[in-house]
Formats: structure tokens, C-alpha cells, sequence
């Protein structure tokens, strides 16, 4: 399963990347506004911060100006994976865009009919926001199981990005069902590595070690 980090915040993308375990980013332009940099600049600097797929966001809405934005976007690095809503504008574009090789992942999607017309545009990923969906009572990893499947029976190569997570449980759950990659906010990634039975485990061993005599 790929991890990719859910921030523009270059600090928490550099500490995640020290982990070792930073397979990409995700930003949208509200994660953007909070960080107080120009937009391309801050992209600049987080595609140099990370080898994988950094996402960023098109804002335009027809299909010929969604085609020209994301153009000028992926001109800024070579790791660029370009986000795009999933609307019937957003889907003209993304089928021109994919032919012409450049990365497009369909966000916003909250439907599986979404996810298979982004995997027949073309998309490379396809981004469910399933906390969004558990947000208004739905279960959002039910559309993360569709998703799977509709695509393994048609041996679509679209990548599913498990995207508005919320709590290390969504990690867990759509690792078990095995879904390609979940982007994560900070938070949750600190979340996942941490245990109170780990901290109060070492502890013990520590206090334990320094009764072992030296000689
Ligand atoms: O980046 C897209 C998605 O992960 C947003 O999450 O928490 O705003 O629903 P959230």
C-alpha cells in the first residue's frame, strides 16, 4: 500500500519523508490558503521535497481552460500529478489531458459512477473522500469496495487514492480490502505509529536494563 501525506505544510511533509515511508502528497486549495506561500512556489517546493506524485488542484470550470491551467501546471515539476473535479467539464478534460501523458487525478468523487467514467477518461487516480461520506451518514469504504471492484472487472489501471481520512481505523480498512494508496493527514500518520502498550512496553525495558550489572 502506498502512503501519501494530506498537507501543503512543508514542514510535515519533510518529517514524514525522514521516515522513510513518504510514497507522495496530496494538496487541495484549502490545505494551500493555510500556508501562506504563492502557489506555484509552494508546489515548486513541495515536488522537491518528495520523489512520488505530489497532487495539486485546477480551480478553472470549463473544459478548455480546466486543459490549459493544468498544462501550465505540470510544467512546474516533474512529479506532478494534476487534480481535477469530477463534472462533465472535468472529464472532457482529463480524457485530453491523459492522452497526452500527463497525470490526472479525478477528485471529489463520491459515487462509483464517478470513479468508472474517471477510469474511462483516463485518470491515473481516483480520489473517494470517504470521511466526507461517513460525515453525512453514509459508509464511505463501502465506495472504496465498489470502486475495487468495478475496476479489477475491467482491469482498469486507474490507482484509488482512499482520500478524507479521518482516523487510523480508515487506514487499517483500507488496507485489509486493499485499496492502492491513502493519502493521510499528519495527524493520522503520527496516530498510526503510535501505542500506549509500545511507550509503557519500552519504559519497562529501559528501568529493567539499568538492573542488568555491567560486569
Ligand atoms: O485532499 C482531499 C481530502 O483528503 C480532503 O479531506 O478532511 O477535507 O475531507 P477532508
Amino acid at each position: 500500500m502506498k502512503l501519501f501525506l494530506d498537507t501543503a505544510n512543508l514542514e510535515e511533509i519533510r518529517e514524514v519523508a525522514s521516515w522513510g515511508l513518504l510514497d507522495g502528497v496530496t494538496t487541495n486549495p484549502t490545505l494551500c490558503s493555510k500556508e501562506n506561500l504563492p502557489y506555484e512556489r509552494l508546489i515548486k517546493e513541495i515536488c522537491g521535497l518528495v520523489s512520488g506524485p505530489v497532487s495539486v488542484e485546477c480551480v478553472s470550470d470549463r473544459a478548455e481552460d480546466l486543459i490549459s491551467e493544468a498544462r501550465k501546471l505540470n510544467q512546474l515539476a516533474a512529479n506532478l500529478a494534476i487534480k481535477i473535479p469530477v463534472t462533465i467539464e472535468g472529464l472532457k478534460a482529463t480524457k485530453i489531458l491523459s492522452s497526452e501523458g500527463i497525470k490526472i487525478n479525478m477528485t471529489l468523487v463520491f459515487s462509483p459512477s464517478q470513479a468508472l467514467l474517471a477510469a474511462k477518461a483516463g485518470a491515473a487516480f481516483v480520489s473517494p473522500f470517504i470521511g466526507r461520506l461517513d460525515d453525512v451518514s453514509h459508509h464511505g469504504m463501502e465506495l472504496i469496495e465498489q470502486i475495487m471492484t468495478i475496476y479489477e472487472n475491467y482491469d482498469f489501471e486507474t490507482e484509488i487514492i482512499v482520500a478524507s481520512i479521518r482516523h487510523p481505523g480508515h487506514v487499517v480498512e483500507a488496507a485489509l480490502i486493499g485499496a492502492h494508496i491513502a493519502t493521510i493527514p499528519y495527524g493520522v500518520m503520527e496516530k498510526l505509529v503510535k501505542h500506549p502498550l509500545t511507550d509503557s512496553g519500552i519504559e519497562k525495558f529501559l528501568q529493567d536494563w539499568k538492573k542488568i550489572p555491567s560486569k
